[in-house]
C-alpha cells in the first residue's frame, strides 16, 4: 500500500468555474475521488492551497508519510524554484500533472521549473491527467521496490 500526497497549487479550488473552456467543468473535489477510486489498496490525501510556503510545509512534511507526490503545482510550475527545491529536498519520486496541454498554450507556460525533479510530466489531458500521472507514479514506485 502506497501513500500518495496528491497536490493541486494556486486558483486549482476555483475548478468547475474557472476558465471552463481551458480546465474543463470537473471540481477539485470529484478530481480528488475520483483519483482516490482509481487507487484501491492505497491511500490518496489531497491537499490544495494557494499559497507557496503552505505547498512547501506540506511538501516536507509528506516525507514523513508518503511514497510519492502527485502534484499539478499551477502557475507556480514556471517560476518556482523554492517548489521545486522542496520537491528535490524530499527525495520522494514525483509526478507533474496539468489538465491543459501548457506547451500548446502562452510561452510563459512552455517552461516548468518543476519538471526536471520529477519523474515525468503529463498534461494536455483534462482531469484525466492526474489518472494518467497517478498510474505512472504507482508504477514507478512498483518498479523501485
Ligand atoms: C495548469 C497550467 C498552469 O499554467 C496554470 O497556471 C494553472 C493550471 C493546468 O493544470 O493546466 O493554474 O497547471
Amino acid at each position: 500500500m502506497a501513500k500518495i500526497a496528491l497536490l493541486h497549487g494556486p486558483n486549482l479550488n476555483l475548478l468547475g468555474t474557472r476558465e471552463t473552456h481551458i480546465y474543463g467543468s470537473v471540481t477539485i473535489a470529484d478530481i480528488g475521488a475520483r483519483v482516490a477510486a482509481a487507487a484501491p489498496g492505497h491511500e490518496v490525501r489531497p491537499f490544495q492551497s494557494n499559497h507557496e510556503g503552505a505547498l512547501i510545509d506540506y511538501i516536507q512534511e509528506a516525507r514523513t508519510w508518503a511514497q510519492g507526490l502527485l502534484i499539478n503545482p499551477g502557475a507556480f510550475t514556471h517560476y518556482s524554484y523554492a517548489l521545486r527545491d522542496a520537491i528535490a529536498a524530499v527525495k520522494l519520486p514525483a509526478v507533474e500533472v496539468h489538465l491543459s496541454n501548457i506547451h500548446a498554450r502562452e510561452e510563459f507556460r512552455h517552461k516548468s521549473v518543476i519538471a526536471p525533479v520529477c519523474v515525468g510530466q503529463i498534461c494536455g489531458f483534462g482531469w484525466r491527467s492526474y489518472l494518467l500521472g497517478l498510474r505512472a507514479l504507482l508504477d514507478h514506485l512498483q518498479d523501485q521496490s
